[in-house]
């Protein structure tokens, strides 16, 4: 196997040909403070396949890579798994080069690449459209595509690579990780990063998740590596990853409680201070997640884990906290399943946040833990009190609002 500084050989005749995206921070909302990588893979063949490709800005780095190969213009087929820019950014540049490849791609990826790729010419690519069991012959190997509608876009699919059992998942399975190396027993906390990426990505597709997982035994699919459109490709035990897709769609948690609040003044991490000795009295795991001081990606896989959290915020002009909104809004939108909360907060006088946090929560789906508890302008010894008997509530129901 090949290490250059242009490509890596994963497989025999199999590369990677992506870009690593060091310094990236911030993914259209889903913080990253370990960046990024984009997966594309290259397979030669008696047709010179590539599948996916880059970002835009990064297209000439990719096809350097290629170059270190195999000469771009000799491309026969572009698998394209997924509409998504992240993906099929580099596209046009790969079919200035390759007018005559074939892009192979599902009927709405089709249609979404030709909507977003009008000015580049799309129109004159030639592109085959596939389906789940559609075969493809290279040669010596064989790809067999898999679609994967809302994992995560209605376009998505998956492509295996049947002789050398490699499973190109594009956006399944991945993590958002910056690093030279390039599989799972090279790098540490992987799963985590995997956790990370699938509660902020794939969290409310559950369902969409087990019909995959059942899909997979009923084709009887068997993985020497998955190899995801970012981050570290899995080659240790590949099954664990679509294990753990499985346990998370589930809504299977752990007992801990997160403590998550934003304050003005100081009143209401005081009182989420309180809320943190009384679950730690009781032995159980708890985090206190300042929402200006930690990642929103971080703290929403906490909440994926755990069967209950509390949420604190002051009352500014009747309402929650910016910060608390904003995350609300998010948490929202990723539908986690199966969850309890508390509410918590301090006010100045006529309150509003713990009302306007309640209705934002039941919103996300959210059951809601009574009484909430709130302190005026400084939390005194009573509402302290108040707070740590929640955290001790919240510990009992940790333990026993738990799905396993
Ligand atoms: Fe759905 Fe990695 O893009």
């Amino acid at each position: 196997m090949n290490n250059t500084e242009d490509s890596l050989e994963i497989a025999n005749g199999i590369y990677w040909v992506g870009v690593i995206d060091w310094n990236l921070r911030d993914f259209h909302g889903y913080e990253t403070p370990k960046g990024a990588t984009y997966n594309a893979y290259l397979i030669i063949d008696e047709k010179i396949t590539l599948i996916d490709t880059v970002k835009s800005q990064f297209a000439e780095e990719m096809i350097d890579r290629i170059k270190s190969i195999v000469d771009p213009a000799t491309i026969d087929y572009v698998v394209s798994n997924h509409v998504e820019m992240d993906h099929s950014g580099s596209l046009p540049a790969v079919m200035e080069i390759a007018p005559n490849a074939t892009i192979f791609a599902t009927k709405r990826g089709k249609a979404g690449l030709c909507e977003y790729y009008t000015e580049n010419g799309c129109e004159s690519w030639d592109f085959e459209t596939v389906e789940t069991g559609t075969e493809l012959d290279l040669g010596t190997r064989t790809l067999m595509f898999i679609e994967t509608p809302m994992l995560h876009w209605p376009d998505s699919m998956q492509t295996y690579l049947k002789e050398d059992r490699i499973l190109f998942s594009n956006d399944a399975f991945g993590q958002h990780i910056s690093t030279s190396k390039r599989f799972d027993d090279e790098v540490d906390d992987v799963m985590d990063d995997a956790a990370i990426y699938y509660a902020n990505i794939l969290m409310p597709f559950g369902s969409r998740v087990l019909k995959y997982a059942d899909q997979v035994t009923e084709l009887g699919l068997e993985f020497n590596m998955i190899a995801p459109g970012h981050g570290i490709i899995w080659r240790k035990d590949p099954g664990r990853i679509i294990d753990a897709y499985v346990r998370w769609a589930s809504a299977e948690t752990v007992p801990k409680v997160p403590v998550i609040y934003d304050t003005m003044w100081g009143s209401t991490e005081r009182m989420a201070r309180a809320i943190l000795e009384g679950v730690r009295s009781a032995d159980i795991p708890v985090k206190l997640l300042d929402l200006h001081k930690n990642d929103w990606s971080m703290i929403t896989k906490e909440v994926m884990e755990a069967p209950v959290i509390a949420i604190g915020s002051p009352t500014m002009n009747n309402n929650m906290l910016p910060s608390v909104a904003g995350y609300l809004s998010y948490l929202k939108g990723l539908r986690p399943k199966n969850k309890k909360v508390a509410i918590f907060g301090s006010f100045g006088w006529g309150g509003g946040a713990a009302k306007s946090m309640e209705t934002e929560l039941k919103a996300a789906g959210f059951e809601i833990i009574e009484p909430k508890v709130q302190a005026k302008f400084r939390p005194d010894k009573d509402s302290l009190e108040a707070c740590r008997e929640l955290g001790i509530r919240l510990a009992e129901e940790a333990t026993s609002n738990q799905v396993i």
